[in-house]
């Protein structure tokens, strides 16, 4: 007589197969390859096993199918509850026929569904796993290390052959095994190298991800097991005392000997107070975080990393490297785990950085059918642009316009300024709304709600919406010219035209200027992008993605009434949030998109504008309002722009293109935005 079988489905992997009568469902999903977590390895510690009973016709879920809840989950109390009906997979032995549902909680590569529809999920499947295992103790007749031994269990009870061990391990090694009583938890990287050892079970894996802008620094602390986010937090960037932006700064650095190291030790001080912060919103220690994933512009990128970034401030804009980068967190100067890992991801040009390819991995145009236009407006914008087949990046030096910088009343994107505007077509009277501030302008209660923040200035978002709504009511030409002409709202200051948006205790007013600095930001973007368009060979895209903070705030139809962007269906034009932010925190939790956006960032082409003789032509047609001759068939459907008044016909072709100057080509993207959300 044969072993008795029992034939077992796995829902919703769907494998199934004859399993002897008896079995766990663990072991029975073993045998059929089927992923159920477990850092116990079955001894109903850690109840990463959960499953439910399934059914299917002919099949019902009787209780009757798996052996009753004996000791071992009865008394069971682990860190994750065990819900009416589930029951731990290690334990319940198959007793008949069975389906066996495994809840994704369950599941191995369980897959991140992100909340934001028109991007893509991905498997849960972090670098860092724990193992728990039962060591043999040592004795005079078998006289191996404490290492060898523990090397010994992993190898039989989990199957990891040859793991090398980080040498700071050791120094904990022997009093964690004797305190775990020869039992121990063990942290694996990359299934090749054990870098930390708990005495006993330990089920506390986190990592922290971070976005380092040149104004803000993101962080957002996860638990590797389940995905969650379980902080996020933000702050300024302390380096800003070296200088406002990354021109000064990497001036600085030419101008003192020390002043790399000095940029370096800053930001990387306020990388470890930030994990601080985050572990103590958690309530959750420093030791427990054993992975660090880091996106930036290439200066930031690289003063973490302790690399002198001044070559990127002179041509030919050298990257010391375009590969991802595994380092010792500790090596970062953040105190963590002394075993944790630093993972930053690959900068794709000298001006192009480990944010743009966070960017990437987050909203997928590698894996698109479609063309997608990938945005990220900072002081240089980054941009790529391509499908599936094909991907291709490049910066555009568009300067600070659209961060509020350089525009008469422009401040940064904070309580007190304009966001959003409109202008009467007949009147000319303008309404506008507030950062933080319900009402509009126009509404009743709107004093009441502004007086604490005051109207204090214009940010890019509102910036942008007025000009473009200037020229949609005829008060701005398509050459980008205030009308002069008779209207309590348009003046002149000395010769310089403006129009008047507000007039409170602050003075807010558009300026000829104003109009000059935004159409010279949104002709160098729409250039930039025009460059990779002619290079991929489309006339049209098909999707855009607007990153950062200020891609959440521009209104779409606005960046495309000013002709930033190209013209595209409204409905694909989507804001991306902080998509650098939530590329750092997939590879955080997942191999698979380390090694994807590794294997993107190499194969894309990059293309350097300052060098494509086609950037002035376009730049040159790019400074009309939408454009001079680019048609925008989607935009006209959604807004009338037939109100523009024409250009004066030689005007624009007198303007001269901003040439990134060899500083500038430094200032790559600032904004790190604080969302976070997956
Ligand atoms: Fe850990 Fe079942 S495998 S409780």
């Amino acid at each position: 007589m044969g072993e008795a079988t029992l034939s077992v489905t796995f829902t919703p992997s769907g494998r199934r197969g004859r399993v002897p009568a008896g079995s766990t469902a663990l072991e029975a999903g073993r045998m059929l390859g089927v992923d159920i977590d477990s850092v116990c390895g079955g001894r109903g510690l850690c109840g990463r096993c959960q499953i439910t009973l399934g059914s299917q016709p002919g099949l019902p879920a009787e209780p009757g199918r798996l052996s009753p809840p004996g000791d071992l989950e009865t008394s069971y109390r682990g860190r994750r509850p065990l819900p009416e009906g589930s029951r731990l997979s290690c334990a319940a032995r198959l007793l008949a026929d069975a389906v066996i549902d495994v809840p994704p909680r369950s599941q191995v590569r369980q897959q991140v569904v992100r909340k934001r529809p028109e991007t893509a999920n991905f498997n849960l499947n972090p670098v860092a796993r724990l193992y728990y295992v039962e060591v043999e103790e040592p004795s005079m007749i078998r006289q191996a290390s404490d290492l060898t031994r523990l090397r010994e269990a992993l190898r039989a009870q989990w199957d990891l052959p040859d793991l090398e061990t980080d040498p700071a391990v050791l120094q904990n090694l022997q009093e964690a095994l004797r305190a775990g009583k020869w039992t121990a938890t063990v942290s694996v990287h990359y299934g090749r190298l054990i870098t930390g050892v708990w005495p006993g079970f330990h089920d506390r894996a986190l990592g922290a991800a971070f976005d380092v802008g040149s104004t803000t620094v993101a962080g957002h602390l996860c638990d590797l097991s389940t995905g969650e986010i379980l902080a996020s937090e933000g702050i300024m960037n302390p380096q800003i005392r070296f200088g406002e932006d990354l021109m000064s700064r990497i001036s600085y650095v030419m101008m003192n000997e020390d002043g790399a190291a000095r940029l370096t030790e800053t930001i990387t001080a306020a990388l470890d107070e930030l994990v601080g912060v985050l572990t103590a919103a958690a309530g959750a220690e420093r030791a427990d975080v054993l992975e660090i994933t880091l996106v930036g512009n290439p200066i930031m990128h690289h003063l973490v990393l302790g690399i002198d970034p001044r070559r990127l401030g002179e041509a030919p804009f050298a990257l010391a490297t375009d590969r991802a980068v595994n380092d010792r967190a500790e090596r970062a100067g953040i105190a963590v785990h002394p075993g944790a890992r630093l993972y930053a991801l690959p900068c794709v040009a000298g001006h192009v950085g480990a944010d743009a390819a966070g960017a990437v991995l987050s909203e997928a145009p590698h894996r698109s059918p479609t063309t997608q236009l990938l945005v990220d407006v900072g002081t240089n914008a980054e941009i790529v642009l391509g499908d599936r087949e094909r991907l291709l990046a490049a910066s555009s030096p568009t300067g600070p316009a659209f961060e509020g910088a350089e525009i008469s009343s422009g401040q940064r994107a904070s309580p007190g300024a304009i966001e959003r505007v409109r202008v009467d077509r007949e009147t000319l009277e303008p309404r506008f709304k507030v950062i933080d501030v319900d009402p509009w302008s126009d509404e009743e209660g709107f004093a009441d709600a502004v007086r604490s923040t005051g109207v204090t200035g214009i940010c890019g978002s509102g910036i942008i919406e007025a000009v473009a709504e200037l020229a949609l009511a005829g008060a701005v030409s398509a050459d980008g010219r205030i009308l002069e002409r008779e209207h309590p709202r348009l003046g002149k200051e000395g010769r310089t035209p403006f129009y008047l948006l507000y007039d409170g205790p602050a003075r807010i007013a558009v300026t000829q200027t104003d109009v000059r600095a935004v159409q010279l930001a949104k002709a160098a973007l729409y250039a930039g992008i025009r460059l990779l368009m002619d290079r991929l060979g489309v006339e049209q895209v098909d999707d855009i993605r607007l990153a950062g903070a200020f891609g959440s705030h521009i209104d779409p139809l606005y960046a495309m009434a000013l002709g930033m962007i190209p013209d595209c269906d409204p409905a694909r034009v989507k804001a991306a949030g902080n998509a650098a932010g939530t590329g750092a925190i997939m590879t955080l939790l997942s191999a698979d998109a380390r090694r994807e956006i590794e294997e993107t960032a190499a194969r894309m082409e990059k293309v350097e504008t300052a060098v494509e003789p086609r950037f002035q032509e376009h730049f040159v047609q790019a400074m009309a309002i939408p454009h001079r001759t680019a048609p925008y068939p989607h935009l006209s459907r959604a807004l009338d722009i037939s109100g523009i008044p024409a250009a004066a016909a030689d005007r624009p072709q007198r303007r001269r293109a901003r040439r990134p100057a060899p500083e500038e080509k430094v200032a790559a993207a600032a904004g790190a935005g604080t969302g976070g959300a997956l």
